[in-house]
């Protein structure tokens, strides 16, 4: 590690320029909170707040059903679960996404086949799904990768003629909409998150929406421990477990949904303007987002970083630089099958003869996890003195550091 280049910190922040914060709430998350808390009604069951969420996303989805659960993992196994995905199933999934994606296929004994991502969009390439696909291969995950949806007309036509299941990983991408259509019912399942980080969060939570009245009652029973809704005999009906959401989680979301239009307008507003401000620096190249996308949630402001138009100075330094001058930054995820769980095996004794090497050529996905940083989406909150003020650190740390060089 170069220490001159790696210690090096800018100016103080302009006293003007306000850093925006993440998670926000105001007076509705403390209005709707309080209203549980004195209810008394805290489960589900007998409470209403999970009910009206539930409704209320499902409208704004424009989607027919909708199950709050515990998070977007559980969500990801729910969604194979009810639709009978298991042992000796294959799923195809982005070979760039969070671990979840790939191991809600292992969770249900089922084996997940990384496929190759857009260089530009990031998103799983359709044409890299059809290779994939076998006499196994049940269904498919795309990943709306930070809140960019996937190319959907092709990845349904290809459902379609291969007779698979579409789960639409939407973890970042609520409100997200592919030519004028919400993500979220383009397959039998989509799943959401809000987790902490999230474009909207309760803390931990998920959600899964479908426009089948059958998967749905399934999926219901699944996540209630096998019971139906008003069950007050223990009747259990299937194999399930628990991933209820609680009245807490319920009655946040409710307003963070209120808030979710207006912040993906000023996301999708500032994304853009920060396009703009780095498209003159030779060494960072933003995600680009397809035509056909009408809403990018823009969950994580994505960019490829080139170290040699950086005097050398790697890419986890950068993101030191970035870090210790007051932008929050990350590496990208890795490809899900170098993780050392993947390589390793270190599957469930049950899960043991799962056989994950039938794995395609990933140059895309390698070089996105070698070479992608990521900007949190809160930042994109923030008027546009402080979008200005991200860009301007990226350039004052590429001068800096070409300066250090002579
Ligand atoms: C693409 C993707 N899918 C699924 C998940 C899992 O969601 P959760 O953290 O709520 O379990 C995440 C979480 O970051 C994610 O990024």
């Amino acid at each position: 590690m170069k220490n001159s280049k790696i210690n090096l910190v800018l100016d103080e922040m302009d006293s003007s320029i306000e850093m925006p914060v993440w998670p926000q709430y105001d007076h509705r998350e403390k209005e709707l909170l309080l209203d549980v808390l004195e209810s008394r009604k805290w489960w589900r069951m007998n409470g209403n707040k999970v009910d009206t969420f539930e409704k209320k996303f499902a409208e704004f989805c424009n989607a027919e059903y909708c199950i709050a659960l515990t998070n977007g993992t559980h969500a990801l196994e729910l969604s194979l679960a009810t639709l009978g995905i298991g042992k000796g199933d294959e799923v195809i999934v982005p070979a760039i996404t969070f671990i979840s994606t790939a191991t809600a296929p292992i969770y249900n004994c089922a084996t997940p086949v990384p496929v190759d991502c857009d260089p530009k969009t990031f998103c799983i390439i359709p044409e890299a799904i059809e290779k994939a696909i076998t006499p196994k291969t049940k269904a498919i995950i795309p990943v709306h990768m930070a809140g960019q949806p996937c190319d959907m007309d092709r990845i349904c036509e290809i459902a379609k003629k291969y007779n698979l299941r579409i789960i639409e990983d939407a973890a970042h991408a609520h409100g997200a909409e592919w030519k004028n259509k919400k993500i979220g019912t383009f397959g039998e399942f989509a799943i959401f998150s809000f987790q902490n980080g999230k474009i909207m969060t309760c803390g931990e939570g998920g959600a899964i929406l479908t426009n089948s009245k059958e998967l749905y009652d399934k999926a219901f029973l699944i996540h209630s421990v096998g019971r139906p809704k008003f069950d007050k005999v223990y009747k259990h009906l299937e194999l399930g477990s628990n991933y209820r959401m609680s009245e807490f989680p319920a009655a946040i979301l409710l307003a963070q949904l209120e808030r979710l239009p207006e912040q993906n307008k000023l996301r999708e507003k500032n994304a853009k303007i920060l396009d703009n401000l780095l498209k003159p620096v030779e060494g960072i190249t933003p995600q680009s987002t397809d035509e056909r996308v009408t809403i990018n949630t823009h969950y994580m402001y994505m960019f490829y970083y080139d170290e040699l138009m950086f005097n050398g100075i790697t890419r986890e330094e950068f993101v030191q630089l970035l870090n210790d001058n007051g932008i929050p930054s990350y590496i990208c995820f890795p490809i899900v099958s170098n993780t050392d769980f993947f390589k390793e095996g270190k599957f469930r004794s049950y899960l043991s003869k799962i056989d994950i090497t039938n794995i395609q050529a990933l140059p895309n996905a390698e070089r996105m996890a070698k070479e992608v940083i990521w900007l949190p989406h809160y930042l994109l909150l923030g008027n546009e003195a402080f979008i200005k003020h991200i860009a301007s650190v990226i350039l004052k740390i590429k001068e800096k550091v070409l300066v250090s060089m002579l």
